[in-house]
């Protein structure tokens, strides 16, 4: 579903992502770990079409971001890592405006993602009065309004409380479970061992590891260490 073939990406001289093959296939949670600076956003803005690859090439759903994009565009939704809002709308006028934006007429795409995000008390109210978890959640049901087949979600759980936490996990599960891609970005091992189907580590721009966590757990096991030091030993050299 989604497809990286020789990519590489520089900022000026500083290269960001060097030859990444990486294939994530339909319906897989894949959890994207690594260091402040590994490679991360880049390599998941590549996929969504907001940089271009300096070499290689990105396809979603068989379509190449770069010839295809809109194709490519409207299977995917992104959550980037800092999301912002418009201030002087209302949750519920900002999702009606992203379904209206999708060509998607009535409100109960709406509603359906009020309900499953728990977001009835403070919908109505405007968005610049939202806590941070209450903004997430909304850029989330955003996200979701046009089910899309693929999901790029850059450290989606960072500043949510626990019961968020738990919210925002037991949805991407059950995406993925509906046979939605989902490939999320975290600094936190216990998430990805908690909830990935597969765990890529990057660090300094190239893949360090890829795998299920038992073959993490099986690498561990041959090296005499547990996760968080051989998770600390692979993404020390960056920091
Ligand atoms: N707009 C930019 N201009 C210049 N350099 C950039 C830019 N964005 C990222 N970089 C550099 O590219 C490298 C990779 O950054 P990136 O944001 O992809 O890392 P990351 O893994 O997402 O990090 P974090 O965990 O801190 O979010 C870093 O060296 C960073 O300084
Ligand atoms: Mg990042």
């Amino acid at each position: 579903m989604i497809e990286y073939h020789g990519v590489s990406r520089s900022y000026g001289d500083r290269l960001a992502v060097d030859h990444l093959d990486l294939s994530i296939p339909a319906g897989e949670l894949f959890a994207f770990l690594g260091p402040n600076g590994a490679g991360k956003t880049t390599t998941m803005k590549m996929a969504v079409g907001l940089l271009q690859p300096n070499q290689g090439h990105v396809r979603v759903c068989g379509h190449d971001v770069a010839k295809e994009p809109r194709e490519a565009k409207s299977k995917l939704s992104y959550v980037p890592d800092e999301p912002h809002l418009y201030d002087k709308l209302t949750g519920r006028e900002f999702l009606q405006f992203i379904s209206d934006m999708y060509g998607m007429h009535g409100t109960e795409h709406a509603d359906c993602e009020i309900e499953r995000f728990g977001m009835g008390k403070f919908i109505d109210e405007l968005t610049e009065t939202y806590s941070h978890g209450m903004k997430q959640r909304l850029v989330f049901a955003s996200a979701f309004l046009h089910k899309p087949e693929v999901l790029v979600v850059d450290e989606p759980m960072v500043g949510l409380d626990p019961q968020n936490i738990r919210l925002v996990k037991d949805i991407l599960r059950a995406q993925a479970a509906a046979g939605t891609t989902v490939f999320m970005s975290t600094h936190a091992l216990e998430i990805a061992e908690e909830i990935g189907d597969r765990i890529g580590i990057i660090v300094g721009g190239r893949i360090r590891f890829l795998g299920t966590l038992a073959d993490l757990k099986e690498k561990c096991r041959q090296q005499n260490s547990t996760l968080e030091e051989m998770f600390l030993e692979m993404t020390h050299e960056e920091n």
